[in-house]
Parts: C-alpha cells; structure tokens; sequence
C-alpha cells in the first residue's frame, strides 16, 4: 500500500477501505507518513467527503491509537457529555451534580480551554485547591463513592486525534462533519461511558454556523456511538449570543451555583435541565417526563448543590466559594460596561463576546498561557431586554486595569435597535 494512491484514491471521491485508513493512521503515528502527505489526504476528505463506513473506519482507528478507559464497573450508569463548544458554556459544571445526584456514574475527562474562556477544568482550577489529576484508582474510588470525579483528559486518549488535530488545525482542514465527528467520537469512545450525550452547538459564537450543519454533525456522532454500542443522544441548541450571564472561569462557577440553587437565568437553566433530562432517561431507562421532573426536584431540593459541594471537597477544591458564592465575583478591579445609546438589545454575538472575555485574561490565546481567573464578564442586561443610554449592560472583571480593548469589541458585538427583537429558539432539534 502507498499513502500516495490513496490520496488519489480520496482526491478522486473513491470510499477508502478499513486497511487503507489503519495503514494511514498507523504510519502517521509512527513517522512512516508525513505531514505534508497527511494534510493532503485530510484536504482531499474535506473537499470529497467520507461515507459513514469510512467515518466509522477513521473513529475506530483513531479510538484504537491510545488506551481507552473501562467503565464496565458501574454497568449500565455510566455517563458522559460533550458540547461542541461555545462562550458561557459551564454546562458541564452543571448537569454532572445534578446527573451524579440522581445516580449516574460521572466518570469524566474534560479539557482545558483554548481561545476565549479556559476549558471545564480550568474552570474548576478556579477554585482553590481543586485537583484535577488522580491516580485511576483514586478517580474510580470516587466515582464508586460519589457518584462524580472530573479530571484532566489524559493525552493518552486516542493519540491519533490529536495529532491529527493539531495539524488540521494549521491546514484550514478542521471544516468537515466527518472529520469533527470522527474526532469527537474517538475522544468519546476511548473515555468508556455507556451513555453519551452531546451539545451540538450552532450559531456565532460555534464551528458550525447554521443549524442544519449542527444537525448533520449530530447526526453522523450519534450514528458513530450507536454504531459502537453506546446509547446516544444529540441536542442542538442555540450558540448566536452567549449562554446564560457569565463568562470567565470563576464567574461562570458563580452562575453555575446559581443554577444549582434554583436562581439562574432561565435559558442556560433550561439547557441544563433538558441535557440533565436527556442523560438520566438514557442512563435510569426513564420516559423524559419523569427524568425531567426528577432533574427539577434535585435542584429545587438542594440535592444537586449538595453533590456540587461533596464533589469539589473530594477534589481538594475550597468549597467556602459555594456556600458563600459572592466571593467567585471578587476582583481587584471592575467597571460598569454602559449603554451608549436606547433601545433593545437586538445582538450580542457570542464570538465577540469570548473574543472581550480573553481581552480582560479569562482565556488562553496560547497553549500554557495563564489564565487569570478573576477575569470575566457578568451580564445584568440580555438579548431583548430595553436598555438606556448610560444604563450598565455588564460588568466587566480583571486583575488589570485595563478595559478599553475589552469594551470596543463588546460594542462591536452589541446590536441595540428601535424594535423588540423576536425570541430566540433555544433548542432545535433532539436526536
Ligand atoms: N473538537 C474536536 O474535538 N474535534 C474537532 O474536530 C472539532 C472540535
């Protein structure tokens, strides 16, 4: 076999067999091929596509390149999710207590962030003294115990990815549904939950920009999972304007809390109450009526808050920030970001807002960056709410002084117009 047939083979449109795509992983693996032969191959794939065995081929391979985490312990309770990314998603932060309290295994592995706000982990790294690397044994003893343990993703999960990954990403190869979802699937696979559940994301502040292109790609992981055993499932929602008030690290902890306490904005609550739904009726064999009345009663009765708190002591992390949740908004400096003219707010693009979000130090523009956790944004002000002139629409957090970079991209990212805009959708379709 040659890599160079089969970058004809794929130039040309042609399916590629299980061999031919094991022989390409295994020998960019291990230096038989090289980049400029991969990125060609993976430019060939964008343009021509991958049928669904090839896909399934590509994930499987990528899956089998690393170790894959056994979960087989915890039977049919064990869960993961996966959202494809945006600004103010702490989802996760989220729904894993709630999941975790009704009795769902959280055996989870996340990342940290590059780009506009740290990842779930650095989120967690927020709070003081929160360990997000164990020993297996100490992660599963947890999970045994609690119910709950997020770490770290060890870089030995499908390693293949993130080669592969990390060269997509400087040949304008990352734009295609089956590269993303067999990306996302290998990652999934290997990490060993039964039931998955995935936030397909879409609009401005996500990778896929229309909601039918969220759907093909809910479509084509939910058919990979299945096809692997696992019980599946995909929403996808809304990612035009920001999720819920905060964005940052610590910040977005706080709004978590919120929520957990039953106090949250109503959009990002219902988000997590339909993904929290979606994972217990999958995992408990629940009709969704009944996990969802389930998932509300473990929020109004404080038995998600309480698991929140027993997973981050567990983890080492100061839980003094839960029950005294104020202190998630200290900052050394502030400043009231204004309205500068009346009217409603019509936009707020979530990409401009995670792009003001790393301005004030809340994301990584590099890999090993620090990221300053004080830094943020909280919303008083949302889509569709009349401001006035001069009223404060948010306040802006950072351990500098320094905000005038952060405010022009925010009023670049503002529409306030004359009109009421019309509602937005906030979840468009269940798969
Ligand atoms: N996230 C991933 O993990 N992989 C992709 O290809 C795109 C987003």
């Amino acid at each position: 076999m040659r890599i160079y047939d089969i970058i004809t083979k794929k130039k040309q449109g042609i399916s590629l067999s299980y061999e031919e795509i094991k022989f390409t992983i295994d020998g960019y693996m291990d230096g038989r091929i090289a980049d400029y032969q991969m990125s060609a191959l993976l430019m060939a794939i964008c343009l021509k596509g991958m049928d669904e065995s090839e896909t399934n081929f590509l994930t499987e391979c990528m899956l089998k390149s690393g170790e894959t985490v056994d979960l087989s312990q915890f039977g049919e309770l064990s869960i993961d999710k996966h959202s494809t990314g945006g600004v103010g998603d702490k989802t996760t932060l989220i729904v894993a207590p709630i999941v975790a309290a009704l009795g769902c295994k959280v055996a989870k592995m996340s990342g940290r962030g590059l780009g506009f706000t740290g990842g779930t982990v650095d989120k967690l790294e927020s709070l003081t003294g929160y360990i997000s690397s164990q020993s297996a044994d100490a992660f599963f003893t947890q999970v045994d115990k609690i119910g709950i343990s997020v770490v770290g993703q060890s870089g030995n999960l499908a390693p293949a990815d993130k080669k592969l990954y990390a060269l997509r990403d400087v040949t304008a190869t990352i734009d295609s549904i089956p590269l993303i979802a067999s990306s996302i699937m290998s990652k999934k696979l290997a990490s060993g939950a039964h039931n998955i559940v995935l936030d397909v994301k879409c609009g401005s502040g996500a990778f896929m920009k229309t909601v039918d292109s969220a759907r093909e790609l809910a479509k084509a992981m939910v058919k990979i999972g299945t096809g692997f055993g696992k019980r599946m499932r995909a929403l996808v929602t809304d990612m035009d304007i920001p999720l819920g008030v905060a964005v940052g690290n610590r910040t977005e902890v706080w709004e978590a809390v919120q929520i957990l306490s039953g106090k949250g904005e109503q959009r990002l609550t219902e988000l997590c109450v339909s993904l929290a739904t979606e994972i217990a009726s999958l995992a408990l064999n629940l009709d969704t009526g009944s996990a969802k009345a389930m998932v509300k009663n473990a929020i109004s009765g404080g038995l998600a808050l309480n698991k929140m708190k027993e997973w981050i002591l567990a983890q080492g992390g100061d839980i003094s920030y839960i029950s005294e949740p104020s202190k998630l908004l200290e900052s050394p400096y502030k400043k009231s970001f204004v309205a500068k003219s009346e009217g409603y707010i019509s936009g707020i693009m979530a990409d401009g807002v995670g792009r003001a979000s790393m301005l004030l130090g809340a994301g990584r523009a590099q890999l090993g960056d620090k990221i300053d956790y004080t830094a943020g944004i909280i919303f008083k002000k949302g889509y569709g709410d009349y401001v006035h002139s001069g009223e404060e629409i948010a306040t802006l957090q950072s351990a500098t002084n320094s905000f005038d970079q952060c405010e022009s991209e925010l009023y670049k990212a503002l529409t306030v117009s004359c009109e009421k805009p019309r509602a937005k959708k906030l979840i468009f379709d269940v798969i």
